[in-house]
């Protein structure tokens, strides 16, 4: 039988989200409008994300021992998301993450600082090994400290899982990361920083998918913001478009892509099959406001999907 499972490594920060007619300048004081916190994180919106859509979720993250990591496990427990694994570590502080949304257009501006997410020890990454081995899928960013992440992806490797990668916030990798991932989701900026192509349009998004493919990734997909996505593999290229949507919020798209594509792979479905389900997922979190709390459940894509 299929391996249906997920195991989500990344991380968790508190959103302090402040809504404003316009972004400031810098030494400026803007007036903002409105003000709210909850769970985000890139891991944690993705694990979310994947669950609400149809997944069976474990997250892996750090939180300090303080009242926003109470928070985030007080918000698994409604989301029935497996939080067995989370660290709490006294001696470190949950991160959070300081968004500016502009309510005009719905874009934003955001500061992470991961905190206790960006502490992972050797140790903590090694008695992961069954967790990791026991999945179906395992789906990572960049937002922890970034050897857990390479090493969490060569234990999934080794053990033959299904490996889905957002490379986000963008850097540069190492080859022998690239090489052997079986779904990479990075947007046009992070393309741009990983193969050194600007990525504008759907032409250069095919020419940074032949050079993450030329390192060994098996399935590439480009998001290109509100142009929707580029995908290709050895066999295949899709594009896509976004839906039509009312954008109240752009944070935590691409986290609402990345679980809802990783929920339809685990599913069964098909690549391209998979990246619609992850485009309208991704479509209906901008219609609300926040990251985690604004994502999609299973029944709201399907009808969306029939549409
Ligand atoms: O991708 C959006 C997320 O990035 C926000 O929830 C914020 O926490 C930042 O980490």
């Amino acid at each position: 039988m299929e391996n249906k499972k997920i195991v989500v490594f990344g991380s968790y920060v508190t959103d302090l989200t402040g809504r404003t007619p316009k972004f400031p300048t810098e030494g400026e004081t803007v007036m903002g409008v409105s003000f709210k916190s909850g769970p985000g994180g890139k891991g944690s919106n993705q694990a979310v994300a994947a669950k609400r859509a149809g997944g069976d979720v474990t997250l892996v993250t750090r939180l300090g021992e303080d009242d926003f990591g109470k928070l985030a496990l007080n918000f698994y427990d409604k989301e029935g998301i497996d939080s067995s694994k989370i660290i709490v570590d006294k001696n470190s502080d949950t991160g959070a993450a300081l968004i500016i949304v502009n309510e005009a257009t719905g874009q934003n501006e955001i500061i992470v600082i991961i905190g206790a997410c960006g502490e992972f020890k050797p140790e903590e990454v090694q008695a992961l090994k069954e967790t990791v081995a026991s999945a179906g899928t395992v789906l990572c960013q960049l937002e922890t400290n970034p050897e857990a992440t390479y090493k969490v992806l060569d234990m999934a490797k080794q053990a033959g899982v299904t490996t889905v990668f957002n490379p986000a916030p963008a850097r540069k990798l190492p080859d022998e990361v690239l090489n052997g991932i079986d779904y990479i989701t990075p947007n046009e900026t992070e393309a741009e920083i990983i193969t050194g192509i600007a990525v504008t349009g759907y032409e250069s998004a095919s020419k940074a998918a032949d050079v993450l493919l030329g390192k060994g990734v098996k399935n590439v997909v480009i998001t290109l913001g509100n142009k929707g996505y580029y995908a290709k593999n050895a066999q295949s290229e899709f594009t896509g478009a976004p839906i039509q949507v009312n954008v109240v919020d752009t944070t935590g798209a691409g986290d609402a892509f990345n679980g809802g594509f990783t929920a339809a792979l685990a599913a069964g479905m098909s690549f391209e099959a998979a990246l619609i389900y992850g485009n309208v997922t991704g479509g209906l979190a901008v219609e609300k406001l926040g990251t985690a709390p604004a994502m999609p459940y299973k029944e709201e894509i399907m009808a969306a999907l029939n549409k």
